[in-house]
């Protein structure tokens, strides 16, 4: 039987547009989707929308738009920015997609008929920019620190409530026994937050009519969290003619949706009675030039200006590169441009373009099933894309450049066997570097391959060309 790997991004919420910080999580999912597919598996790679919640609402009022409306006009900017940079994702689920929402109901009903929702009153705090309810010591100087101030509104309403302290006992001995929490800190921290008590959350909303509909309260509609999370397994049940690939094999998310996705939605799955997701990892953030990326310090880098600058396989190599894997990533123009003239251009590029050249004509040798290599799958699975690159570098590339250096066949006679056989070697191992890096640069990994293909050809134009 094939193996299969379903790999999820969180979806992004519909009145953003697509920057850095989307992309970098979309594009490390993305890697993950093309190396399994590589590696012989079937899978199934899923992003989307979060397109409920009273932000969306209001959002679509100061467009003056209905909601559905704004959120059909937005859609297809992200639907757009993914396919500008290459993502392969199977589907892309929105939430208001009416196959969804029934699911959202059908499990939710079944954690109200688990006897897990009661009806009680909340009292406290809400940031509507993450749509999330804030404790006193969530707060900083009386806001949440993730928005400006007045998206904190203190509430007081009557809602349905989850059972969440109820599955407290499970999740420990889960985490602690079969652990689903990646990286190594973010399990600690999240079994720390258990182990110090947690109370039961509301599972719906009144007054927030941009929702889906509470099957047994029609007065309310759920918290778009709850809605928004079960995404993840609603798109494996209403795709038709699909393996179904619940459960998931990993969850890739950013730091401050840690709580969401490694508590609060392993509890509904287990009030619901619902295999839990294998694996969750929790990236870190971009920063730009030491300071967080905001709308307000003009600092967004979006994914059309690093592809319109570097391409598509440039701009996916210096996301993977410079992926915030377990602490927070400094990036900026400047830095990428560097990264991109020292790694891309002066040498993989130019290494690739010296021996198409010095080799064109010169029969490849070639072996025959090449297989990737066990670290490099190991260290792109546990999302150190940085190291993996490295790897590669290391074994293929820099050796490469070395060899070159060494021998210089550029003044050897054409017919010297020395001559072709370190240009061999140099080709085999730039193939094996193409084999490796496909999933990062699927284009330009094709181009290496054709290239080098049976009888060495120069390539028709520079793979990278430098940037000023
Ligand atoms: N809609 C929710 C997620 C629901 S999932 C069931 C949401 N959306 S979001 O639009 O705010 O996207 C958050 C995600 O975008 C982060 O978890 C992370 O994957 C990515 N990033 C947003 N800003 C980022 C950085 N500055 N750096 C890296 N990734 C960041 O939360």
């Amino acid at each position: 039987m094939t193996k299969k790997f379903y790999v999820t991004t969180p979806i992004y919420y519909i009145n953003d547009i697509p920057h850095i910080g989307h992309t970098c999580t979309t594009v490390a999912a993305d890697i993950l989707a093309r190396l399994h597919r590589q590696l012989g598996e079937e899978v199934f790679f899923l992003t989307g929308t979060d397109e409920h919640g009273q932000k969306v609402a209001e959002c679509a009022v100061k467009e003056g738009l209905e909601p559905q409306a704004y959120c059909d006009k937005i859609a297809p900017t992200f639907i757009e920015a993914w396919k500008n940079i290459n993502i392969s994702n199977d589907f892309f689920i929105r939430t208001t997609d009416s196959r969804h929402i029934a699911v959202v109901q059908e499990l939710l009903q079944k954690i109200y008929d688990a006897g897990d929702a009661y009806k009680a009153k909340y009292e406290g705090y809400y940031c509507i920019g993450c749509e999330s309810f804030k404790t006193e010591t969530d707060l900083v100087e009386g806001h949440c620190p993730l928005h400006p101030p007045e998206k904190t509104v203190k509430k007081s309403e009557e809602n349905w409530f989850f059972k969440l302290s109820k599955y407290v006992p499970q999740l420990i001995e889960k985490i602690e026994n079969d652990n689903y929490i990646f990286p190594e800190g973010k399990r600690s921290e999240i079994l720390a937050k258990l182990k110090a008590g947690v109370n039961d959350i509301s599972l719906s909303r009144e007054n927030v009519e941009w929702g889906i509909p509470v099957p047994w309260d029609k007065s309310q509609t759920f918290y778009v969290w709850f809605d928004a999370l079960i995404n993840y397994y609603s798109a494996t049940r209403f795709l038709e003619g699909k393996a179904d690939f619940w459960p998931a094999d990993l969850h890739l998310l950013g730091k401050e949706i840690l709580w969401f996705h490694t508590v609060i939605w392993q509890a509904m799955l287990l009030s619901a009675n619902i295999a839990l997701p294998k694996k969750t990892f929790t990236h870190s953030f971009y920063m730009i030039d030491g300071q967080k990326m905001s709308k307000s310090l003009g600092n967004v880098i979006s994914p059309k200006q690093l592809t319109d600058l570097f391409e598509v396989d440039g701009a996916r190599y210096l996301i993977a590169r410079s992926f915030p894997s377990e602490n927070d990533s400094d990036v900026g123009i400047v830095r990428f441009k560097e990264k991109y003239n020292a790694d891309l251009a002066n040498n993989l590029g130019n290494l690739v373009s010296r021996v198409a050249k010095l080799g064109a004509g010169i029969k490849s040798i070639k072996i025959s099933e090449p297989k990737l290599g066990e670290e490099y799958v190991k260290l792109i699975d546990n999302l150190k894309l940085d190291e993996a690159i490295g790897w590669v570098f290391e074994n293929y590339i820099d050796k490469s450049n070395n060899r070159l250096n060494e021998i210089a066949p550029w003044k050897l006679a054409a017919d010297d066997p020395k001559r072709t056989e370190v240009l061999q070697e140099c080709a085999n191992n730039i193939r094996l570097a193409a084999f490796h890096l496909y999933p990062i640069m699927p284009d330009t990994c094709e181009k290496i391959e054709s290239c080098l293909n049976e009888e060495i050809k120069p390539l028709e134009t520079g793979l990278f060309p430098r940037i000023k």
